[in-house]
């Protein structure tokens, strides 16, 4: 059986180890964090994913996966090398490598046997040439190493599910050994496997990702229209589900994509393409629209209130998603920056996320004499509050009565930023009511 490595046990690294010795081979992760190996080894994710803790007990007992610092040691005679860590966003928008760089020097110098890098982590296109060249000009033992691109499809909160039934394996090599190699890795899966050379591996990765981000962006623009001419985004939608060169999927307009990848992503497209003299005019317009969403509601609720200060604001959601503890580019982060500096005393409520989001904005006193709250359920959230604002999807938000607005809250008064409620059911129950595009 193959000796399979992972660098990097973050969302991307860790799920694909982890589904690598879900199919029996011998996988050895590796990260620089010791705290984290050790629980992981414990059979302890480190993210919130569904059955990802369940797959990682159960490989760890039967000895298919294993956890270690010790990079030498994972890469030295592995047979192929997955490179899963981050590349995040640059005060520019560029893509970060340094990650890159460094996991692919401790390769160079460590490996004493011929073997295959896979790069999942998303990379500017033509990054895999470098990482080829870079680890061949500083190999240490005489080994034919090649480099071959991977991207990730996964969403946080369905990673595991996405990676075993993946609706496709993207591989991208520039010879036939190394194509090969990567079908038969994948072979257990089951799935069908698009082999391109790598650059264009590369820019599917963006392709998709910012398509999606455009076609969110776009549901937005279209909403924000919507409001202005007395139509309902939810029923445009509908509407246009039906027709399949459209899709039923992501049409749902609200208050802005977050997350790890969007906003990453499509600012790495649009710097990439200006780097080669190319106006990528699609995706900043996305960009754009997106960043003016996510406090659209906000520059509602300010127009309608003379000051925030001194009132209790209620908060649902904080993560940029549900089903996930996540919160990077979360919406929710923009608005509460708002909220807390205009002297509101915020009550958030999220059922995974409040921990991450108690180390951005601690509980108590905030500048701007706004204070930050957490509370264990949304009517707690509720009570009392003169406004309310709705940001992730939960089901433990979506359950909430029309009625319960009505009764718990001070002034029922309720800015909903993933069109959860009926506009016409909260009228009913006596709530002014604000959502996206209807
Ligand atoms: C995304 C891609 O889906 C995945 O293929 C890629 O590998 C990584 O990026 P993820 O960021 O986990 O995954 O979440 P996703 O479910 O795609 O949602 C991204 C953002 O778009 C969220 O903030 C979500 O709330 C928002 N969104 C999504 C909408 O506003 N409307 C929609 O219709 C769909």
């Amino acid at each position: 059986m193959m000796k399979i490595a992972v660098a990097g046990t973050g969302y991307v690294g860790l799920v694909a180890g982890v589904c690598f010795a879900e199919k029996g081979y011998q996988v050895m992760c590796v990260d620089i964090d010791e705290k984290k190996v050790e629980m992981m080894r414990q059979g302890i994710s480190p993210i919130y994913e569904e059955g990802l803790e369940e797959l990682m007990q159960k490989n760890n007992a039967r000895g298919t996966l294993h956890f270690t610092t010790d990079y030498v040691e994972a890469y030295r005679d592995a047979d192929a090398i997955f490179i899963g860590v981050g590349t995040p966003e640059m005060p520019d928008g560029s893509a970060n490598l340094s990650y890159i760089a460094t996991v692919s020097r401790q390769i160079a110098e460590t490996v004493e046997k011929d073997c295959l890098v896979v790069v999942k982590s998303t990379v500017p296109v033509g990054t895999n040439d470098k990482v080829e060249q870079f680890i061949r000009d500083f190999l240490v033992h005489d080994v034919k190493v090649e480099v071959a691109s991977n991207p990730e499809f996964l969403a946080q909160g369905t990673a595991v599910h996405d990676t075993l039934h993946a609706a496709r394996i993207i591989i991208g090599t520039q010879s036939r050994e190394a194509e090969e190699t990567l079908k038969r890795i994948y072979e257990p899966f089951g799935l069908p496997i698009v082999s391109v050379k790598r650059r264009s591996a590369e820019m599917i990765k963006y392709a998709c990702n910012d398509f999606l981000a455009l076609k969110i962006s776009y549901m937005n623009d279209i909403a924000n229209l919507c409001e202005l001419v007395g139509a309902d985004i939810t029923d445009v939608a509908r509407g246009m589900s039906y027709d399949e060169r459209i899709g039923a999927r992501f049409l749902n307009a609200g208050i802005g994509f977050g997350g790890s990848c969007f906003p990453k992503d499509t600012k790495a497209l649009k710097f990439l393409a200006r780097e080669h003299g190319y106006q990528l005019k699609t995706v900043e317009a996305c960009v754009d629209v997106n960043s003016a969403q996510k406090t659209r509601l906000f520059e509602k609720a300010r127009e309608r209130m003379i000051t925030f200060s001194g009132l209790k604001a209620a908060v649902l959601g904080l993560t940029f998603k549900s089903g996930t503890d996540d919160l990077r580019e979360a919406p929710s982060i923009d608005n509460l920056k708002l909220l807390l500096a205009a002297g509101a005393s915020v009550y958030a409520f999220d059922p995974k996320g409040q921990e991450r989001a108690k180390e951005l904005f601690p509980q108590g006193k905030h500048p701007g004499g706004g204070t930050m709250n957490y509370v264990s359920s949304a009517t707690e959230a509720l009570e009392g509050a003169h406004i309310c604002f709705v940001f992730t999807e939960w089901p433990q938000i979506r359950e909430v009565a029309p009625g319960t607005f009505k009764e718990k809250m001070h002034t029922p008064l309720v800015y909903d930023g993933r069109n959860l409620y009926q506009p016409a059911q909260m009228k009913a129950a006596g709530v002014e009511y604000y959502s996206i595009g209807r």
